[in-house]
Order: C-alpha cells, then sequence, then structure tokens
C-alpha cells in the first residue's frame, strides 16, 4: 500500500505541470480529492490494513491528502490571479486617448457686442460700475433733472411698482449713484437692462443699454464727439464718420444725437440707412449743471459729458438684423451663426 501511495504522489506531481485552466483544476480535485477519488479510495483500503501498520498508513494518507489540498489551493489561487490579469487586461482604460468633443456653447450676439463695447472704452480709461434694475424715482428721474409732472417723463413708458420704485427705463440713474459715490475725475461705464413698456420691431419691453460718464475740469462737447468717433470706428470696424444733431434730454445741455455715416454704402445711400447717408446710433451731451449740483459737484468747477448707447441697436447694426424680436427668441439656428 506504501508503495502504491508513493506512486500516486508521484503521478499527482506530475499532472500538477498540466493544469492550466479551471476546469483542469476541478478535474484534478475530482481525482484525488472528491468522493471518489483516489484519497478516499485509499481510506477505504484502511480497514484491510493490519491493526499495528494502520495508524502509519492513516499518517501517510493524510500526509498525501494535505499535500494535495495545499497544492490545490495555490493552484487556485494562481489560475484567479491570472484570471484577474486577463480582465485587466481587457478592461483597461487608455487616458491617453483623446476625449469625445461635446458642444460647447456660444456667447449670445449681445454679449459679444457688449463686450466689445467694454473693451473699446476699457482701451479709454473708463471704469464699469453697476446699477440695480428696480430703481427709485429720484434717481432715474428727478436727481437727472426731471421734476415731478414734467412733460418729459412722458418720453419713456414707464413700469411702475408702487412706491417710489420702477424698473429702470435707462441706465442714466447709474451716474447718479457714480456721483453720490466718487468725486472727480470721473469716467465710468454703466452697462445694463432697462425697460420700457413698449414693443414692435425695434422696440423690446427689456433692452439693454450702456452709460457713459465723464466729469473733470475743462470737459466739453468736443471730448464727447472724439471719443464717439473713436468709439464707431471701432465698434463698426470701418472708417465711419461722425455727425452731432441737436436734440433734447433733460440731464444735458446742449443734447446731441449722434449718426455715423453709413458703414453699408459708404454715405451714398442705401436700404439701411434709408438713403440719407447717416445712421443715429446713441444720444448723449454735456451734463447738466442742475444733475452736477444734485450730486454736490459744483458746476463753476467741474464739467461733464454722458452718453446712452442702445447695445441691440448696436447689435442690430452691426450684424444687419431687422427684428429686435431675434435676439431675444432664443432659436439656435439664429444663436449658432455667431459662434466663432
Ligand atoms: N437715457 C437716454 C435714453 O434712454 C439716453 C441718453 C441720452 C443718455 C443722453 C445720456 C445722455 O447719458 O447724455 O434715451
Amino acid at each position: 500500500m506504501e508503495q502504491r501511495i508513493r506512486a500516486l504522489r508521484e503521478q499527482m506531481e506530475q499532472r500538477l505541470g498540466q493544469v492550466d485552466s479551471k476546469e483542469k483544476l476541478a478535474a484534478f480535485w475530482q481525482e484525488y480529492l472528491g468522493k471518489k477519488g483516489s484519497i478516499a479510495e485509499l481510506m477505504k483500503g484502511l480497514g484491510a490494513v493490519s491493526k499495528e501498520d494502520r495508524p502509519a498508513m492513516g499518517k501517510v494518507i493524510n500526509e498525501f491528502k494535505a499535500q494535495a489540498e495545499a497544492r490545490y489551493k495555490a493552484l487556485n489561487e494562481k489560475m484567479e490571479q491570472l484570471e484577474l490579469a486577463a480582465r485587466n487586461r481587457l478592461e483597461a482604460v487608455d487616458i491617453t486617448l483623446p476625449a469625445q468633443k461635446r458642444p460647447l456653447g456660444g456667447l449670445h450676439p449681445l454679449t459679444i457686442v457688449k463686450d466689445e463695447m467694454i473693451n473699446v472704452f476699457a482701451g479709454m480709461g473708463f471704469e464699469i460700475f453697476e446699477g440695480p434694475e428696480v430703481e427709485d424715482d429720484d434717481h432715474n428721474f428727478t436727481r437727472l433733472n426731471v421734476p415731478k409732472d414734467h412733460p418729459s417723463r412722458d418720453m419713456q413708458d414707464t413700469f411702475y411698482l408702487g412706491g417710489d420704485l420702477l424698473l429702470r427705463t435707462q441706465t442714466s440713474g447709474g451716474q447718479i449713484r457714480v456721483m453720490d459715490l466718487e468725486k472727480p475725475p470721473i469716467k465710468v461705464l454703466v452697462p445694463g437692462r432697462v425697460f420700457r413698456s413698449d414693443s414692435d420691431a425695434t422696440h423690446s419691453p427689456m433692452f439693454h443699454q450702456m452709460e457713459g460718464l465723464v466729469v473733470d475740469k475743462h470737459i466739453t462737447l468736443c471730448d464727447l464727439q472724439g471719443l464717439l468717433d473713436k468709439f464707431v470706428k471701432q465698434i463698426f470696424d470701418a472708417d465711419v464718420k461722425t455727425r452731432l444733431r441737436p436734440s433734447y434730454f433733460p440731464f444735458t445741455e446742449p443734447s446731441v444725437e449722434v449718426d455715423v455715416s453709413c458703414f453699408e454704402c459708404g454715405g451714398k445711400g442705401c436700404s439701411l440707412c434709408k438713403h440719407t447717408g447717416w445712421i443715429e446710433v446713441l444720444g448723449g451731451g454735456v451734463v447738466h449743471p442742475h444733475v452736477l449740483e444734485n450730486c454736490g459737484i459744483d458746476p463753476k468747477e467741474y464739467s461733464g459729458i454722458a452718453f446712452g448707447i442702445g447695445i441691440e441697436r448696436i447689435t442690430m447694426l452691426k450684424y444687419g438684423i431687422n427684428n429686435i424680436g431675434l435676439l431675444f427668441e432664443n432659436d439656435l439656428r439664429f444663436l449658432k451663426q455667431f459662434k466663432e
């Protein structure tokens, strides 16, 4: 019997070399450790061994069994590791591969133009100030030299909110807020949303303006013309001319309407300029002495210029947009055209 065990052990060691899959490992287990395996059979055979030899033989069989179990365990572990390594190789992610491109949005045309406008003025040393959209009567009208019951209030269809509050109809109130905070020299831009009860192809109840204010010693209308001339040349990217026409705003004296020579036809006359050769782009003027006084600035010592530009108007002119509604409908077919 001892010889048979030795032979079986040797045979097992040889068999080990051939086990290279889970299936073969299971067969190996059946062959030696299974219910009908060699070791179980040896155990059964112990009954036929003499009483004296039985303990020694039992020990040898048990050693064989321990050996078989150890071999099985080691092989099983090895196989699991190999399997894991193979799976890792299969599922490996190559982090150096280029990522899938995700579609990116673009800037809204109004944002593009607003940023361009800010850039032009920032180049001239203007700072940015933002006032509140819910404004009081005082800042939106009264201190801008528009007293209560003054007919010029009817120039703008105001949304009143009750009490003294309203949705600002213009960014001009920002002038008052800036002069309350700072003393001259002042050079600011006030961009923002404004609101008026008005709606047609060129008017929207909500639109955007950019206010400009310069207050210092010896500021004149010439400074306004020079500054705006530079602005329109840059914003329309053309060698356009500016023209000032007399106008009326309560907070400026004199007040002007600023026209640019038509950048489409060069001044000859076309549909864009309605065959006049000129396009109206903004309003402005010399700050009324009352407005400076209302902010505690001595008009004998200081003077100022101010202007208000409609951002929608500049955007529509620049891109040939004929209906203001397009700027607020958010139709992707329209917006995609502005993607850089
Ligand atoms: N606030 C005026 C408007 O909404 C535009 C304007 C005109 C602003 C003259 C100014 C200015 O600062 O000086 O129609």
